[in-house]
């Protein structure tokens, strides 16, 4: 029991292509994140996999169903939107029911049990007779949740459902959210821009970019193996420093002119680029003689700082994280190091790392 994308492209009236061979499976029961930047082509992909726009090549399949050619209402699937798509005139337990009694075979009794158990799940009993203009954000998008849950759909798409919420209330939500998808054995196709949300979220990423899918794995197989410099930009903050480098001596590599570091892998022998999280650099005061870098400004995040780095050559800036009582300050001449842990891209951008297993089982 799955949802199987194969080779879905889509172009609209232009030839300009927004999606270019997409292929996924997504398993029954799990929560399945598509992210990517604004204008990638999320929401196109999930209006696509919903049958409310038209693919223009390849296969949906629901469940062993090719469904290219079936009406949405068919698909067993309940979709919530940025914009909640609340009905201003229908009260909150009406919102809710709207779907179910829009359905000829559903009872009355059956309509009741469903909205009044959808609406404890997230907690909305109270407010049932109110109207979404009498309701906060956060309560407009629990009754836009609700109604999914009502809903007997086995595939809930969710299209960025908490951008409008402000920062408090995103971290409140997401955690309901993911809360309501494990307890309703829920299969969860959800488009976000945010990599936190993806992070913390899924079972399964989805990055889209370019009109393409750029990796499909697990939060640390994505974090850890990112497939190439894009996806190792898009997670994490601040971003991963990407800087050039080239072969030196032995195991040796030259990073950006600046500073040499060990590396337990074959290199390309012109030039690449490393990839070094914020928290794998390494620095320390030094003087103008020994200093490699010097430091633009520092953002104190309370247990951490970040320290945004003018490297000396190549006008190459990178972010380090270092304890929130070190007593680095602008201006400071500095000597950037990194610690060992460290991705090799190749000229294409590709991740060329040899994974922790393949140095374990060299
Ligand atoms: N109905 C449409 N007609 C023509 N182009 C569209 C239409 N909808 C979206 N696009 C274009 O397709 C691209 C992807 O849009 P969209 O799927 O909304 O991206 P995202 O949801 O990732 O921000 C954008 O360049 C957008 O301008
Ligand atoms: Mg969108």
């Amino acid at each position: 029991m799955s949802t199987v994308l194969t080779n879905v492209s889509k172009r609209y009236d232009s030839d300009k292509t927004v999606l270019s061979d997409v292929s996924a499976e997504i398993q029954t029961g799990e929560f399945f994140v598509i992210v990517g930047p604004s204008g990638c082509g999320k929401s196109t992909l999930l209006r696509m996999i919903a049958g409310l726009t038209q693919i223009s090549d390849g296969e949906i399949s629901i469940n062993d169903k090719v469904v290219n050619d079936m009406a949405p209402k068919d698909r067993n699937l309940t979709m919530v939107f940025q914009s909640y798509a609340l009905f201003p005139f229908l009260s909150v337990w009406d919102n809710v029911a709207f779907g179910l009694k829009a359905r000829k075979n559903t009872s009355q009794s059956e309509i009741e049990e469903r909205v009044n158990d959808a609406l404890k799940m997230v907690n909305l009993e109270e407010l049932k007779d109110r109207k979404p203009r009498e309701l906060s954000g956060g309560q407009r998008q629990r009754v836009a949740l609700a109604r999914a849950v009502a809903s007997d759909a086995k595939i809930c798409l969710m299209d960025e459902p908490l951008s409008n919420l402000d920062a408090q209330l995103r971290i409140k939500m997401r955690q309901e959210i993911y809360a309501l998808q494990r307890k309703l054995g829920l299969t969860l196709i959800y488009v976000t821009h945010d990599q936190v949300e993806a992070m913390t979220m899924a079972d399964h990423i989805m990055v889209l970019h370019d009109s393409k899918v750029q990796q499909i794995g697990t939060p640390t197989e994505i974090y850890k193996h990112p497939a190439n410099e894009f996806v190792a930009s898009f997670f994490g903050v601040p971003p991963i420093n990407i800087l050039p480098a080239t072969k030196d001596t032995g195991n040796l590599i030259e990073v950006n002119n600046d500073f040499k570091m060990e590396v337990d892998q074959q290199v390309p022998n012109d030039h690449f680029q490393v990839g070094i999280r914020p928290n794998e650099l390494v620095i320390e005061a030094a003087d103008e003689l020994d200093a490699n870098a010097s430091i633009k400004t520092i953002e104190f995040l309370g247990d951490e700082k970040i320290v945004y780095i003018k490297m000396a050559h190549n006008n190459v800036e990178v972010a380090a994280i270092v304890a929130s009582d070190s007593e680095f300050k602008a201006y400071d001449t500095i000597k950037v190091t990194a610690k060992n842990n460290y991705l090799v891209f190749n000229s294409d951008g590709v991740n060329i790392t040899k994974s922790v297993e393949d140095v374990v089982n060299a």
